[in-house]
Order: structure tokens, then sequence, then C-alpha cells
């Protein structure tokens, strides 16, 4: 299915599988990679000597192109970054932070950058300072998100008006008629976070796994809006932070009850009640955790059978 994303990446169906915390590793990059989307590792839980392992290991798993996502809230951003140039990785995700400070810098080395936004002013910045693509994530998505609430459905027309750079819609997407919807609305591809979370690869504790399949609708919030917003399954650690919002928090409050560690804690090592477990709106409607080849294979005949089905209107 070739179009600007899939040439942008050397890849053959335009689904990249989001960078993630604690979900996100070499098992689950590659197999997403090898199945003809871009598989993506999450820096932004890795030490830079564990990403490096991460990278290397990817490299023997796939022969395609896989990327690396990178939030720039990470304290030791250049430490990854010269990991990534050193080990040659060609496609680099930045999120949250400025665009401006890496883009040529990486792209000097030979390396695609894409960054991801959650409005169409920080779209037009990331276009401005260059970047080969962007991401635009809506209020349904898993994880940090911005302030605005700016849905899927709003958001990717409105983006795309402004730029004329590739386009890759987030937030909300987990079938293959999510996929065709967006691309019906401006998106040149999609990026997919909490149906790979609920993959047999992701490296999310089995726990975690087990919660987003059994998630309903309006089991997740986003939150924190003082700190860095973040959609988040209701849990305990949930209840404890609504609570003190309920008090009058304060910003050091919500520092404190957040403390460190909390996102390893919940979806890496499994504690559900004390744990921060960021998932997106769209895990009330995954039901089953499915190898990452099979979600691919999945979302690319969904979304042929809906392009077929939606041809006569
Ligand atoms: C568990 C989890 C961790 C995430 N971690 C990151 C991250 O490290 N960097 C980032 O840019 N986005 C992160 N995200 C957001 C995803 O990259 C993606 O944009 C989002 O999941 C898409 O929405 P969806 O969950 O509805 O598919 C995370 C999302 C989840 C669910």
């Amino acid at each position: 299915m070739p179009n600007k994303i899939t040439e942008l990446f050397e890849i053959e169906y335009p689904i990249v599988q989001a960078g993630m915390v604690w979900a996100s590793g070499w098992r689950l990059a590659s197999a997403v990679s090898n199945a003809g989307g871009l598989g993506v590792l999450g820096a932004g839980s890795m030490y830079p000597e564990v990403l490096r392992e991460h990278i290397h290991k990817c490299q023997q798993a796939t022969t395609k192109p896989f990327g690396v996502n990178v939030p720039m809230l990470y304290p030791d951003v250049d430490k990854l970054m010269a990991i990534i140039v050193e080990l040659g990785v060609k496609i680099v995700f930045t999120s949250a932070g400025n665009p401006k400070k890496w883009t040529s810098f990486l792209q000097d080395k030979g390396i695609t950058v894409v960054h991801v936004v959650s409005s169409v002013k920080f779209a037009q910045k990331a276009e401005e300072a260059g970047v080969n693509a962007i991401v635009a994530e809506g209020f349904e998505a898993g994880g940090h998100n911005g302030r605005d609430e700016t849905t899927t459905l709003t958001l990717i027309p409105a983006v795309k008006e402004k730029i004329k750079i590739p386009l890759i819609a987030a937030g909300g997407i987990a079938t293959g008629r999510g996929i065709l919807a967006t691309m019906i609305l401006g998106a040149d591809g999609v990026q997919v976070g909490s149906r790979f979370v609920a993959s047999q690869e992701a490296s999310s504790h089995d726990l975690f796994k087990q919660k987003i399949i059994e998630a309903k609708e309006g089991d997740t919030h986003l939150t924190l809006k003082e700190l860095a917003p973040v959609r988040l399954l209701k849990n305990k650690f949930y209840e404890d932070v609504q609570q003190t919002y309920a008090q009058g928090a304060s910003i050091e409050e919500l520092k404190n009850i957040l403390g460190k560690g909390r996102a390893k804690r919940g979806m890496f090592e499994g504690d559900m009640e004390e744990g921060e477990l960021e998932i997106g709106q769209v895990s009330s409607i995954i039901n089953d955790i499915k190898p990452a080849a099979t979600i691919v294979a999945d979302l690319m005949s969904e979304f042929n059978l809906a392009k077929k089905e939606t041809a006569g209107l």
C-alpha cells in the first residue's frame, strides 16, 4: 500500500507501533517491523545502556526499518541521541518538548525525524522546525497528552489544513475502521499504542495486559494536568489522586503522591493497585492479547474490508 508514510519509512503498511514506556522493547518493535509496520522502541523508560542493548537486539531480530521514541523530558536525552546515532538508527520520534533542539542534529546524520503533538499550534511549530512528519495525537490516546482535550476526530482535519508534511494520526485507533476513518480525515498513516500494549510481545506486565482487555467504557481518565497530563486506567492510585484533588491539591501534593517510579511499578512490575497504568480510551474495545503480527494483519484486513464496505457511500 504505497503512500507518503510507507515511502518515508520504507515499510509495507502505514502503521506505526507507538514508542511506549514500559511496553515497547525490541521484541515488540521487531515483531511489528517484521510484519510490515514500523516498530518503535520506547526509550523513555530505558537507561542509555539499556537502549543500546534494545537497539542491538532489534537489529538482530529484523532487517526492516525501526525507530526510537525519545520523550524530551528525559534527563539524559543527549546520551540517548548519541547512542541512536552511533548505532545507525534511521528513524527517531521526539515527543514532549521542543522539536527545534534535535531535528537538524539528527537529520544531518541522515535520520528521519517525526515529532508528536496534540495541537495545531505545535504541529505548525514542528513543521517550522523542519521535521519530516508529524504525529497528531488526540485526547483519547493512552499515556501523556495535551491539556486542550482535542479529540482525534477534530485534531486531524485541523492539523491537515495547516501543514504540508506527512501526517500520522494517533489516539483511539485499534481497528482497521479507525485507520480508514483517520485517513479520510486527512492522515497519511496511523500510530497505534494501546492495541499493541495488549500484544504478546509487549514488555508490559501480564496483569496490566489482562486489565486492558477487561477495561470498559469510562474506565480511563486524563488527569494530573498540572504536572503532565496523562490518561490512566482507574485504580487505587488514580482514586488517591482524585481524593487529593477533592481536598484542593497543590502541585507539591500532586508531585508527592505521584512520587517516583509509579509507571514502572504499575505497567512493568504489575502492581495494579499502587502503580500508574497508562492506557487509552480504546482499551474498552480491546478484548484479546494477540501476537503483534496478527494485530498488524488484522488491522490491514479490517481496513481493506471497511474500504470495500464504504466504497458505495
Ligand atoms: C503505556 C503507554 C506508554 C506510552 N509512552 C509514550 C512515550 O514514551 N512516548 C510517547 O511519545 N508517547 C507515549 N505514549 C503515547 C503513544 O505513543 C501513542 O501516541 C498513543 O498510545 C496513541 O493512542 P492509543 O493508545 O489510543 O493508540 C504511550 C502510550 C501508552 C498507552
